[in-house]
């Protein structure tokens, strides 16, 4: 048997035909998309058609992921413009827009899917972990916690995505496959990523796959569809991430979103003042620092850098 799990497609349509292509020369008996399909990205009408598409026609399955929620959210919270919250979401409403404000189909997306091995075993499948959509596994994630992550009991194989940083890591009888980002990297590697699981022998194999794609492409689109113009500053953040394969958003709302919704700062200052900042190397260095600590330990850090910031 063979499966290919790819995740944090993120609108970008060039990434998704590149990998998608790799994909079906493999001929896997399984495709599933991990979640984060839409949002963060200029393309999501054409890639969310691609993969209905896909769906249709080769059976892919797919999982929601915090992207999707956060589209989904605009459908039934009306938040005015003059709100500050809607700057900070509207990014997510531009892509609710591209949709023709039809959420269905993310709706419809499942958080977690369970598939057969050729033997009976589980296959688990989730957009983060069993903890959630945001809730993400890393190299560093301590072994203690994966039983929750993973959640009971223990399948042979256990596939996610969302930390946009691919990982194969055997816990105990399961093996933890992260397969990054297809559209999105945050690993410095600005090549698309997915995962290839073959069951061999009474066992799962598992690899990343990289592949160079048409970015060009991806830039031009972000330039072509309107997210620029449309979407809130926040885009421009986008498209840097695009550029280096490291976050950037995490780090904005780590520094400024409180500041942004108490009304100190508007988010194009805070946008502009974040990219001055970020050619500051050493503040660079600690926003990737931080983004590869778990969870916890970044709210932690974000709660010291705002009360140090209110000083
Ligand atoms: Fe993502
Ligand atoms: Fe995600």
């Amino acid at each position: 048997m063979k499966l290919a799990v790819l995740s944090d497609i993120h609108s970008n349509i060039a990434a998704l035909r590149e990998v998608s292509e790799h994909i079906e020369a493999w001929k896997p008996d399984r495709v599933v998309v991990a979640g984060d399909l839409v949002n963060r990205g200029p393309r999501p009408l054409e890639c969310l058609r691609f993969v209905q598409e896909k769906q249709a026609a080769r059976g892919w399955l797919t999982l929601i992921g915090n992207h999707e929620e956060y589209v989904i959210r605009n459908a039934r919270v009306k938040v005015l413009e003059r709100d500050p919250r809607f700057e900070i979401h509207r990014s997510s409403y531009w892509t609710y827009q591209q949709l023709n404000c039809d959420v269905s189909a993310l709706q419809a997306m499942p958080f977690k899917l369970s598939l057969a091995a050729p033997d009976g075993g589980e296959i688990r499948l989730t957009h983060a972990s069993m903890c959630g959509t945001r809730m993400g596994i890393y190299w560093h994630t301590p072994d203690e916690a994966f039983p929750e992550l993973i959640g009971k009991p223990q399948p042979p194989l256990f596939c996610v995505g969302h930390t946009h940083i691919p990982l194969l890591r055997q816990i105990g009888p399961t093996l933890v496959v992260n397969a990054g980002a297809a559209g999105l990297p945050f690993d410095g590697d600005r090549r698309a990523s997915y995962a290839q699981l073959t069951w061999r022998n009474g066992r799962w194999e598992g690899r990343i796959v990289r592949l160079n794609y048409d970015r060009r492409q991806a830039e031009h689109d972000f330039e072509d569809s309107g997210i620029l113009d449309n979407a809130g500053p926040l885009a421009r953040l986008m498209l840097v991430e695009l550029r280096t394969a490291h976050s950037q958003l995490f780090q904005w709302t780590v520094r400024y979103e409180k500041a942004v919704l108490a009304g100190d700062i508007s988010m194009e200052q805070s946008v502009r003042e974040f990219s001055a900042s970020n050619r500051d190397s050493r503040l660079y260095a600690l926003g990737r620092f931080i983004s590869y600590l778990p969870m916890p330990a970044r709210r932690f850090v974000a709660a010291r850098l705002i009360a140090r910031a209110k000083k």
